[in-house]
């Protein structure tokens, strides 16, 4: 069995990067040991953390805010079919896929100004698409690594862990709006059930 290595377990780790590493590109890879760790036994996601909050929309659980407001921790479950949509996270992430396959389309915003933020054009270009099996783990860099979407590609849930700074209420987000092509806020706070 050996240590208990929990929700909260991973959340400590996550402080102490945090803390040691002001710069974000440095913090996001000294959490990955840590969320793979957690990622072997999963321990504390419970059954009801794996399922959408209602039929066939994405939606996500939360599991831990840090006290500090520096961090918190979500699981978010795409059902077969669904997807995010084009959206701009303001803050770094450390993302780990549990269940289900994630395929992962990065975009950047070569011109525009580098302060994103609602409002703005979205003015996208792609700059890669990625098929992550569970057990991946991948991140988000703004302003340059900012930009994605997500969708579930399998035909089962698609299910992963989502390590953000801020908390549902302060995280910068912002969705590529269809129809206007423009951002507009997004708050993760709704997203949550
Ligand atoms: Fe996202």
């Amino acid at each position: 069995m050996g240590e208990p290595y929990g929700i909260e377990q991973l959340a400590q780790a996550v402080g102490e990067a945090v803390a040691r590493y002001p710069d974000a590109r440095e913090r996001v890879e000294a959490i990955k040991p840590s969320l793979a760790r957690w990622m072997e036994r999963k321990e504390g996601l419970l059954p009801e953390h794996r399922l959408p909050c209602e039929v066939n929309r994405a939606c996500g659980h939360l599991l831990h805010t840090a006290p500090d407001g520096s961090f918190f921790i979500i699981s978010v479950v795409f059902p077969p079919g669904t997807s995010s949509g084009v959206h701009y996270h303001g803050a770094w992430g450390v993302i780990g896929v549990l269940e289900g396959g994630d395929e992962e389309t990065k975009y950047a915003r070569r011109d525009g100004p580098r302060d994103v933020d609602a409002g703005q054009q979205c003015e996208l270009e792609k700059t890669g698409v990625y098929h992550f099996p569970p057990g991946s783990i991948t991140h988000l860099l703004p302003p340059e690594e900012g930009f994605h979407r997500v969708r579930a590609a399998s035909d089962v849930n698609g299910v992963s862990i989502h390590i953000l700074g801020g908390t549902a209420e302060t995280h910068p987000h912002f969705l590529c709006d269809n129809a206007t092509r423009k951002l507009i806020d997004f708050p993760m706070h709704a997203l949550l059930g």
